[in-house]
C-alpha cells in the first residue's frame, strides 16, 4: 500500500485535491485545517536569498592530507593521514537565485570542514584577489554590480563608474574580463583563500599563509558567445554539471597547495602582504602541496543542505587564525550576522552547519532551537560540573603586535612596491598568451559598449591604459569602432 498523506503532525488527511465545502459548489469552511496549513506553509516556503552569492550549488565530500605540513600548523584537519568530512558551495556573486550560471562574475568557493575541534570554514573565490581592500567599500561595490534602483536592470555604467573610480579594482577586473571570468563548469575552476591567514604549529610558531585549491579536472572556460548562448539554453548549467557528475560517480577533486610566508618576513616584504588586491608571486613563496578535496555526495534536499548552509570566515579552529587584512577582519563580523537574519539565530543547529565535534555551549533558547544545551546549568561559572574554557584546547594565540596607538581612518601604509596597476599589468602582459589577451580585449570592449556613458567610458579607457598601454589602446580602438 502507498503511504497515506498526513498533515505536518502526522494526522491522516481526507483529500489531496478537494477543499472542505458546504455542498459540492458551496463556500469553503474555516475548519479545513489541512487547506489552511497548505496555504500558510506555502506562503512561508522562502527564506531571504543571500544578499550576495545568491545563486549556487554544492555537495558534500572529504578532504585528505597527502603531505606533512605539521611543522606549519597544528590544525587537526591538516595533520598527516587525516581525512575530514566537508561541504562545498559554489556560486556567482551578483546574480539572484534564478540568474544564469554563465554570467561573467567571480565565483564563490566556500568550504566547510567538520573537524574534531569544530567547523572550519574557508570562504574563498575562484580568484586570488578582490576588487577593494577596505570593508567599508564592499557595500558600495556590491550595489554598483547589482541592479539599478530605478530601472531594476544590471547596469554596466554603474559597474565601470565604480571600478574606474577605484583603481585598486584593476587586478581583479583583469581576471573578470579574461577567460577566468566565466568558468566552463565549477569543476573546471580553482579556488583561493585570496586573503592571507595565520597558521600556528604545536610549538606556537606562526606563519602567514594563502590557500590555493587547484582543480584536478583542468581549467576550462566559456567564451562570451558560448556563455551568452548558455544563459538561455541552460541557465543552471553549472549546478546541473556538478550534480550530474557526482550522480554518475565522476567525483571532482581539487589539490590544496599553500603559499607559506615566515612570520618575520611580513614587515619588510616589498608590498603589503595583507593587501587583498595582490597575490604573492609564486617565485617568492612557492606552492606547497597539502592534500586533496573530493566532492562525492549530492545533497538529498537542496534547500536543507545548500540553501541553509551558513559559511563564515570567523569559523577558525585551533592552529588557524586571521591576519591584519582589513577585509578579512570586516568579514569576521558580517557572515554570522547575516545568517542570524537570513535563517535565524539557531542556524548552527541546521544539518549542514551542525558540527561533528561535541558542542558544550552555554547558549540557550531563541527561535527554532531544538537541541538542548549539553550543560548542567545555563551559566558559567557554575558549581554543577559545567564545561570550563581551557586555553590549552582552544589553541595558541593567533594574534600579532600592533605598534600604533592612535585611532585613524586611513589607507594601508604604502610600501615601495605598493601600487594598483603593477600586478594587473603583469597578468595581461606575462600570464595571458596572445589569444587570451585578444579575448580579454574583446570581452572588455563588448562590456564597455553596453550602456556605458561618455565620461565613465573615457575614464574606463584610461584605467585600461594604466593597466597596460597596448591593451588599453586596443580596447579603445574597438570601442571607437576600430
Ligand atoms: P607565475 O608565472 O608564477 O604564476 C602565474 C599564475 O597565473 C599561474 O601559475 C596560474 O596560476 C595563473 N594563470 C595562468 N593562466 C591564467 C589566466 N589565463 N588567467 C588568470 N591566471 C592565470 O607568476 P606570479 O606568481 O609572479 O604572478 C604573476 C601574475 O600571475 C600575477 O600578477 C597574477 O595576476 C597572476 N597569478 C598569480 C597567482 C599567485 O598566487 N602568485 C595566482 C594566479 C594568478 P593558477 O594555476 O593558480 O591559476
Ligand atoms: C557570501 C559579505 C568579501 C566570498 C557573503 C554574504 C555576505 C558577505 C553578507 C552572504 C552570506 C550568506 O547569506 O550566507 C561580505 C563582506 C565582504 C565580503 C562584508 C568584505 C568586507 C568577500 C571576499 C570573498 C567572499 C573577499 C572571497 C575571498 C564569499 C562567498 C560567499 C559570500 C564564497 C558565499 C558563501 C556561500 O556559498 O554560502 N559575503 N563578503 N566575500 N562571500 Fe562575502
Amino acid at each position: 500500500m502507498t503511504d497515506y498523506t498526513t498533515t505536518n503532525v502526522g494526522i491522516p488527511v481526507e483529500s489531496d485535491e478537494h477543499s472542505l465545502t458546504v455542498g459540492t459548489d458551496g463556500p469553503i469552511l474555516l475548519q479545513d485545517h489541512y487547506l489552511i496549513e497548505k496555504m500558510a506553509q506555502f506562503n512561508r516556503e522562502r527564506v531571504p536569498e543571500r544578499v550576495v552569492h545568491a545563486k549556487g550549488g554544492g555537495a558534500y565530500g572529504v578532504f585528505e592530507v597527502t603531505n606533512d605540513v605539521s611543522q606549519f600548523t597544528k590544525a587537526d584537519l591538516f595533520q598527516p593521514g587525516k581525512r575530514t568530512p566537508m561541504l562545498a558551495r559554489f556560486s556567482t556573486v551578483a546574480g539572484e537565485q534564478g540568474s544564469p550560471d554563465s554570467w561573467r562574475d567571480p565565483r564563490g568557493f566556500a568550504l566547510k570542514f567538520y573537524t574534531e575541534y569544530g567547523n572550519y570554514d574557508m570562504v574563498g573565490n575562484n580568484t586570488p584577489v578582490f576588487f577593494v581592500r577596505d570593508p567599508s567599500k564592499f557595500q558600495d561595490f556590491i550595489r554598483s554590480q547589482k541592479r539599478h534602483f530605478g530601472s531594476g536592470l544590471r547596469d554596466h555604467d554603474m559597474q565601470w563608474d565604480f571600478w574606474s573610480l577605484s583603481p585598486e579594482s584593476a587586478h581583479q577586473v583583469t581576471w573578470l574580463m579574461g577567460d577566468r571570468g566565466i568558468p566552463r563548469t565549477w569543476r573546471h575552476m580553482n579556488g583561493y583563500s585570496s586573503h592571507t591567514y595565520m597558521w600556528v604549529n604545536a610549538g606556537g610558531e606562526k606563519f602567514w599563509v594563502k590557500y590555493h585549491f587547484k582543480t584536478d579536472q583542468g581549467i576550462d572556460f566559456f567564451t562570451q558567445e558560448e556563455a551568452d548562448h548558455m544563459a538561455g539554453a541552460d541557465a543552471d548549467v553549472h549546478r546541473r554539471d556538478l550534480y550530474d557528475s557526482i550522480a554518475a560517480g565522476d567525483a571532482p577533486s581539487w589539490t590544496l597547495y599553500m603559499q607559506i610566508m615566515p612570520f618575520a618576513d611580513a614587515p619588510d616584504y616589498r608590498f603589503n602582504p595583507f593587501d587583498l588586491t595582490k597575490v604573492w608571486p609564486h617565485g617568492d613563496y612557492p606552492l606547497i602541496e597539502v592534500g586533496r578535496m573530493t566532492l562525492n555526495k549530492n545533497p538529498e534536499d537542496f534547500f536543507v543542505h545548500i540553501e541553509q548552509a551558513a559559511f563564515e570566515p570567523s569559523n577558525l579552529v585551533p592552529g588557524i587564525g586571521p591576519s591584519p587584512d582589513k577585509m578579512l577582519l570586516g568579514r569576521l563580523f558580517s557572515y554570522p550576522d547575516t545568517h542570524r537574519y537570513r535563517i535565524g539565530p539557531n542556524y548552527a543547529q541546521l544539518p549542514p552547519n551542525r558540527p561533528q565535534a561535541p558542542v558544550h555551549s552555554y547558549a540557550k533558547d531563541g527561535p527554532m532551537r531544538y537541541v538542548s544545551p549539553d550543560v548542567a546549568r545555563p551559566y558559567a561559572p557554575n558549581s554543577y560540573g559545567g564545561p570550563e574554557a581551557q586555553t590549552g584546547v582552544a589553541g595558541l594565540p593567533t594574534g600579532w603586535d600592533v605598534e600604533a596607538t592612535e585611532m585613524v581612518r586611513e589607507a594601508y601604509t604604502l610600501r615601495r612596491e605598493d601600487d594598483d596597476w603593477g600586478q594587473a599589468g603583469t597578468q595581461v602582459r606575462q600570464v595571458l598568451d596572445d589569444a587570451a589577451r585578444e579575448r580579454l580585449v574583446n570581452n572588455a570592449a563588448g562590456h564597455l559598449l553596453d550602456g556605458v556613458s561618455k565620461p565613465v567610458l573615457e575614464r574606463a579607457l584610461q584605467y585600461w591604459r594604466n593597466i597596460d598601454k597596448n591593451v588599453g589602446d586596443r580596447i579603445a580602438a574597438k570601442v571607437n569602432g576600430g
